[in-house]
């Protein structure tokens, strides 16, 4: 980001806000109330989740605009960077009674040209039963439900989790209470997050969701996009069960990660 550019965008929100303020004749004590807000977020650390449910879809939009490879998603205010790192057979770390449904998750990692590419980074992290993130809610194991894994080198890549719940973001806050006065609920679908990392690739940010579940319509966070909605297929075929040693019924999601090279992704944010 260039400073002439931070200075156009600052001079435009600036004039923004203050038309904005004179077209509703913002008293002082509503003035203050925006402000006490901003603070309250920070003090709640909810200084991401705020801003998150309301804007970062609008971010992610624009810069699918044009874009060839996958769908860009939300990051959302709870990635954490350096995850634990997998050996194969993947599966993310939880506990050894992880509630809730086996999930495995494959597919194949390509070029915008469909070629396979071996040795991606696919860094994942998702909500536990309860909908809670390792390294943010307490009382979670450390790194629960969050690993990076690589693709294999056919492209291909397989992990073991579960299926994660609609996810209820945190409501006692003042993001809730902000919800609350819109009259929203607090409600995301079930989802997955991944970053998609290679060195010679654009690192693509992506969230999965599953079809047919709850407030794929009435995300709080506005997020889902076409895409990114996959079909989530249950599994009970006894040889299958047998050859992945599992004794209950699991579920299985395909999906193939498109990323555009480095170059291509520069020229396309010339354009
Ligand atoms: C948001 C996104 C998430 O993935 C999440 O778990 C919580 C909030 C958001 O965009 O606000
Ligand atoms: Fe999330």
């Amino acid at each position: 980001m260039t400073i002439e550019r931070t200075r156009t965008i600052l001079k435009d929100l600036e004039r923004t806000l203050l038309r904005f303020m004179r077209k509703h004749k913002i008293t002082h004590e509503e003035y203050r109330r925006a402000t006490d807000i901003l603070v309250a977020t920070v003090k709640a650390g909810e200084e991401s989740l705020l801003y998150d449910v309301f804007f970062e879809a609008e971010a992610t939009d624009i810069a699918n605009i044009g874009r060839q490879g996958g769908v860009e998603a939300v990051e959302g205010p709870f990635y954490l960077p350096d995850a634990p790192k997998l050996e194969a057979p993947y599966v993310l770390p939880q506990r050894s009674d992880e509630a809730d449904d086996v999930l495995f998750l494959r597919g194949c990692v390509m070029s915008a040209d469909g070629t396979p590419l071996a040795g991606v980074e696919l860094d994942m992290w998702q909500a536990d039963a309860a909908g809670h993130y390792s390294n943010i809610h307490p009382n979670m194991p450390e790194w629960n439900l969050r690993a990076r894994f690589h693709s294999g080198s056919d492209g291909t890549f397989e992990v073991r989790t579960i299926v994660p719940p609609p996810y209820e973001i945190p409501k006692g806050g003042p993001t809730g209470a902000v919800l609350s006065a819109l009259g929203r609920h607090f409600f995301r679908p079930a989802h997955l997050h991944l970053k998609i990392r290679h060195p010679e690739y654009s690192e693509l940010t992506s969230q999965l969701y599953f079809e047919g579940g709850d407030y794929l319509d009435s995300d709080v966070a506005n997020a889902v996009r076409e895409g990114l909605v996959t079909p989530l297929v249950r599994q009970d075929d006894p040889k299958e069960l047998a050859a992945r040693g599992r004794q209950k019924p699991y579920f299985e999601v395909r999906y193939d990660f498109m990323l555009v090279p480095l170059h291509a992704g520069d020229v396309r944010r010339r354009a």
